[in-house]
């Protein structure tokens, strides 16, 4: 959930650093720090707050080494303080720390004992303590780093310099990533390639137990029992731009007008354009992971992947937050086109509850960073079963994306804004893709309905730009939205997972009330809470539910609640119960979902801005959950 940034090389640490932090800020946004060589002591500055806090700090410092360290933090042990965040120096070693080290308490009670004073709160600065002692008894700091990590355990990574080597860094991996990037005379180590790509493309993702030792600018990395091991160099095929706001005041607003072209992007590979077919592409459920992913046999790969597809009898997806409800769309979407059943489940519920896996089910995760620690853990404890693990993941060659064996990517481009919005659609287009191909394997579906849904999923796009007409309608209404108690969001059928992520999107953004509901559930207790201080958002596209649907609003709208309705086309009885209709383009029934969350996002960012939020970094939130 922490970012954290290193740098060695001929050029000026602080300026890399802070860049890097920048584009890192989302994964953690409470306190900021670095330690930077200067003289022969690694100096250094933190500041509670925002990543511009600690920028203005470091205004006037001027460090004369090339070598430092920085973080940016979300905190879990001990509150957002200058004292608390990272580095954590002792003696001469400095440390930044990304995760958990679960055993921390006994191990600070063990070193209290012997005399150590902390100065922090956190579970992190141990570390520093434990590699001090070791440099204490006559070690370098390579092999303290390796003493002392069968000591610790949680998932963690860290990154840790030394004064007695001012010219060496070492970073560890166990959980949260690491990546190093190789560039010309210099090496970036960083929790994303987002900080790395200004300065090289060809990146070293460690792997869990990995230590890189870094000397001036040549690396090597180990294992854990200090063995040096080969790793491969991986090219990174997006540009420095798409972390950049481009003109938009934020990024989520920026992410929000990306979406026709990211759906486009992420249906592309699995389209013919010129037949209106769908086959499942580079999917490499055939193959045994990702190691095999650049010299996949495609063809190979594809007939053993439809034979596995075609055995599937039940399919189980696991996701977190606004993932989890792209997994709930999914549910309808392959039950209806497929007649497969399909269970989705909460990662955190799902890990720890004892899961039954039939023979012949697919297993899938949904990960926008592919580093969600209940998501991974549950792809690892069904990998063990031996199921086939397919994920869903933008962020390529994330620690889900590497472990799970079949790969269906986003390709919605850098997702900064915490909020998710284009990975979202992008995996509501993946679905109905992997609906439409196992119908099709399975002959639940006839290949003119495959050719005509196909042409329905190619114009998405355009459809989606007509729909993102209604920002202006947002950023003219949130003014007086704003004023109400809470926010019920309601739909029925697959537009009831819609319903979850607008409340959702509203609660994380603008920090009011919001609830999803099933438009049936209504009377079973939410009616209740309708008053006139009520808004009520209802997805009433024109499908097979949409008549019961409008009985629902017609009785909230008698207890007072103001509407806003989301329709197909001109409707004059949506118009009429409702203060605001928003009328959508005529899609198929699996389309609405895609169409329906562009008004729901744009309100909630909207509501957000109005009320002077910080849109694309909401309280308390950081955009890769890494920690339980
Ligand atoms: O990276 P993931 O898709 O695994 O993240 C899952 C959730 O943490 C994420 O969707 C979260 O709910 C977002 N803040 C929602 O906007």
């Amino acid at each position: 959930m922490c970012g954290i940034v290193g740098y060695i090389g001929s050029g000026d640490p602080k300026k890399v650093i802070l860049e890097g932090l920048k584009t890192l800020e989302y994964r953690g946004y409470d306190s900021a720090g670095v330690a930077i060589l200067d003289g022969n002591k690694f100096k250094r500055i933190r500041a509670e707050g925002k990543l511009s806090i600690l920028k203005e700090k470091l205004e006037s410092e001027i460090f004369s080494g090339h070598i430092g360290i920085g973080h940016t933090r979300w905190a879990t042990h001990g509150k957002p303080s200058e004292r608390n965040a990272h580095p954590h120096s002792v003696k001469g070693v400095s440390i930044v720390h990304n995760g958990i080290i679960e055993n921390y308490a006994d191990l600070k009670e063990s070193l209290k004992d012997l005399g150590t004073e902390f100065l922090s709160d956190t579970d992190s600065e141990l570390v520093a303590h434990l590699i001090s002692a070791e440099i204490d008894s006559g070690k370098d700091l390579f092999t303290s780093v390796l003493a002392i990590l069968p000591r610790l355990s949680g998932a963690f990574s860290i990154l840790a310099v030394s004064t007695d080597q001012p010219d060496e860094m070492v970073a560890f991996k166990n959980g949260p990533p690491l990546i190093l990037g190789p560039a010309k005379d210099e090496i970036i180590v960083a929790s994303d390639v987002q900080a790395i790509i200004k300065y090289t493309k060809d990146v070293i993702y460690l792997d869990d137990f990995e230590i890189a030792h870094i000397v001036g600018s040549k690396y090597k990395i180990f294992d854990k029992e200090g063995k040096i091991i080969a790793k491969k160099i991986v090219h990174i095929d997006w540009s420095p731009e798409q972390v950049e706001k481009q003109g938009y005041r934020h990024f989520m607003l920026k992410e929000i007008f990306e979406q026709p072209r990211a759906v486009a992007a992420a249906i592309a590979p699995h389209v013919d354009l010129n037949h209106h077919t769908v086959q499942l592409s580079r999917l490499g459920l055939g193959g045994t992971g990702v190691e095999d992913l650049e010299s996949l046999n495609l063809i190979k790969d594809y007939q053993n992947t439809v034979e596995k597809l075609k055995n599937v009898n039940r399919i189980f997806i696991v996701a977190c937050g606004t993932s989890y409800y792209a997994a709930m769309v999914g549910k309808y979407v392959i039950e209806r086109m497929a007649g497969v059943p399909v269970e989705v489940d909460i990662a955190s519920e799902f890990r720890y509850r004892n899961v039954v896996i039939p023979k012949d089910s697919l297993f899938v995760t949904i990960s926008q960073s592919g580093e969600t620690a209940d998501t991974l853990a549950a792809l690892r404890l069904v990998k063990e079963m031996g199921v086939p693990c397919l994920s869903i993941c933008n962020v390529k060659r994330s620690t889900i994306d590497r472990e799970a064996h079949g790969h269906l990517y986003m390709n919605a481009g850098a997702e900064i804004g915490v909020a998710s919005t284009k990975a979202f659609v992008c995996t509501l287009s993946l679905l109905n893709i992997l609906a439409l191909n196992i119908g099709k394997i399975k002959e639940t579906i006839s290949s003119s309905e495959e050719q005509k849904w196909v042409r329905e999923m190619l114009s998405v796009p355009s459809q989606m730009e007509i729909v993102l007409a209604f920002d202006k309608f947002f950023a003219e209404a949130s003014h007086t939205l704003k004023k109400f108690r809470g926010f019920l969001y309601m739909g029925r059928g697959v537009n009831y997972p819609i319903a979850l992520e607008g409340a959702l999107k509203l609660k994380e953004l603008a920090y009011m009330h919001a609830e999803g509901y099933a438009s049936g559930e209504m009377k079973h207790g939410p009616l209740a809470l309708i008053d006139e201080s009520m808004c009520i958002v209802m997805l009433a596209p024109s499908d097979e539910l949409y008549e019961k649907t409008v009985s629902n609003l017609e009785e909230a709208k008698a207890r007072g609640g103001e509407i806003i309705s989301i329709g197909t086309g001109e409707n004059t009885k949506l118009r009429q119960i409702s203060e605001h209709y928003l009328p959508l383009p005529s899609a198929a029934w699996f389309v609405n979902p895609i169409l329906e969350v562009i008004p729901l996002q744009l309100l909630a960012y909207h509501m957000a801005d109005a009320l002077g939020h910080d849109v694309d970094q909401p309280r308390n939130l950081a955009k890769s959950v890494t920690v339980e």
